[in-house]
């Protein structure tokens, strides 16, 4: 009897101990304490043993009880202490979460949305970056051989039928004999928009169109080939000068958070007549002169000028019954101006160092 007393302990606590989880720890303690078990099937078998026997097994048999009661006790007291410690507490410092934020372009691009909403300008989405040839220049009054060409130095997509994607040979289909068989290109600014707008739609309005362009150029400290412009357009009866004058005043300042005067100089686009070149004052030295402004207290910000008679006939509009005036910004030139950037290059260089300062 005395060896099964130790056959039962030993199978007992090596059960015990490769025990998983509390259920099993339960049965387990059945199989052994329980009414029928082990334990207490040695415990009434005494009745059947000598005095001197009983004496020997049943304290044996009674410590073998309690060490096995110990032993489940403290399983149990294992489990449910791992348990409290995987479950929630609250008292635990927090790991701190890191979220994504927007790229400088974004914020300032949403900005500049924002302020022209403010002022019940109407933001008009995108526009093809592929574009035809009619839409980038013809349209624009800057036909074939124009030496206005060569201001925008422009990436030509090579042999167009076969490139033509089903959006794309659309483009190109929608205008009908005008525009098919086009050659096609990346767009070199946002004003195509201009004759996109208003073919399909009648004045007044007032418009802005952030986009995004490509120019075939030399890339410096200043000069992207691919950048952002925001196309602004606003078309009606008796729209003047004094009326654009306002609107870039108005938005500059909010832009740089400022007062900001703005000055107009005579300039050459072929789409407009009269051609502006607008000049802020400087964001820095406010006038004074500085670095930033090569001591001149002015910078020079968007072409601009009133919409060309020929712009509006090629959009179906009588010039003498419409006025409009119409400015492209670009986007990355403000940012950099707005955050101290000096290298328009890292806006796309993916440095996070850079990015994660906004
Ligand atoms: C134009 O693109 C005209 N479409 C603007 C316009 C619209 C004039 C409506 C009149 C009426 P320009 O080439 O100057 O103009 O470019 C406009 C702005 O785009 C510039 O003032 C400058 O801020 C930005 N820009 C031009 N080239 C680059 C470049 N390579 N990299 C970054 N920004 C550029």
């Amino acid at each position: 009897m005395n060896n099964k007393i130790e056959e039962i302990k030993n199978r007992a606590e090596n059960e015990i101990k490769n025990c998983v989880d509390l259920k099993s720890l339960e049965d387990l303690k059945i199989k052994y304490l329980g009414r029928k078990g082990e334990v207490n099937q040695i415990l009434r078998s005494l009745g059947d043993l000598s005095l001197e026997e009983k004496k020997i097994i049943g304290p044996r048999a009674q410590s073998l009880r309690n060490e096995l009661d110990t032993l489940f006790e403290d399983k149990k007291n294992e489990f449910l202490s791992k348990k409290s410690r995987n479950s929630l507490d609250i008292t635990r410092p927090g790991k701190k979460i890191k979220i994504g934020h927007l790229h400088p372009l974004t914020i300032v691009e949403n900005d500049i949305i924002d302020i022209f909403k403010s002022m019940s300008f109407s933001v008009i989405d995108g526009g093809p970056e592929v574009e035809t040839e009619y839409y980038n220049f013809d349209a624009l009054n800057i036909p074939k051989n124009h030496p206005a060409r060569e201001m925008h130095d422009t990436f030509w997509l090579q042999d167009n039928q076969k490139q033509l994607t089903r959006d794309t040979k659309q483009l190109t289909e929608s205008r009908g004999s005008k525009v098919s068989g086009q050659k096609l290109l990346l767009r070199t600014h946002t004003s195509p928009m201009q004759i996109r707008y208003m073919e399909t739609h009648k004045p007044p309005f007032q418009i802005i169109v952030p986009g995004r362009v490509f120019r075939y150029e030399a890339t410096d400290a200043s000069h992207e080939i691919n950048f952002h412009q925001v196309e602004c357009l606003m078309v009606g009866k008796d729209i003047g000068l004094s009326n654009f004058k306002y609107i870039v005043e108005q938005f500059y300042s909010r832009v740089f958070r400022k007062k900001l005067s703005v000055r107009l100089r005579p300039s050459y686009f072929p789409f407009v007549e009269p051609g502006l070149e607008i000049d802020i004052q400087c964001v820095k030295c406010e006038g004074k002169g500085c670095n930033v402004c090569k001591e001149s207290g002015w910078l020079e910000v968007t072409g601009a000028g009133m919409v060309h008679p020929n712009v509006f006939r090629a959009a179906g509009y009588d010039p003498k019954e419409y006025q409009g005036f119409a400015f492209g910004a670009g986007v990355e030139r403000i940012a950099m101006l707005k955050y101290n950037i000096p290298d328009i290059r890292m806006f796309y260089s993916g440095d996070l160092k850079f990015i994660n300062q906004f």
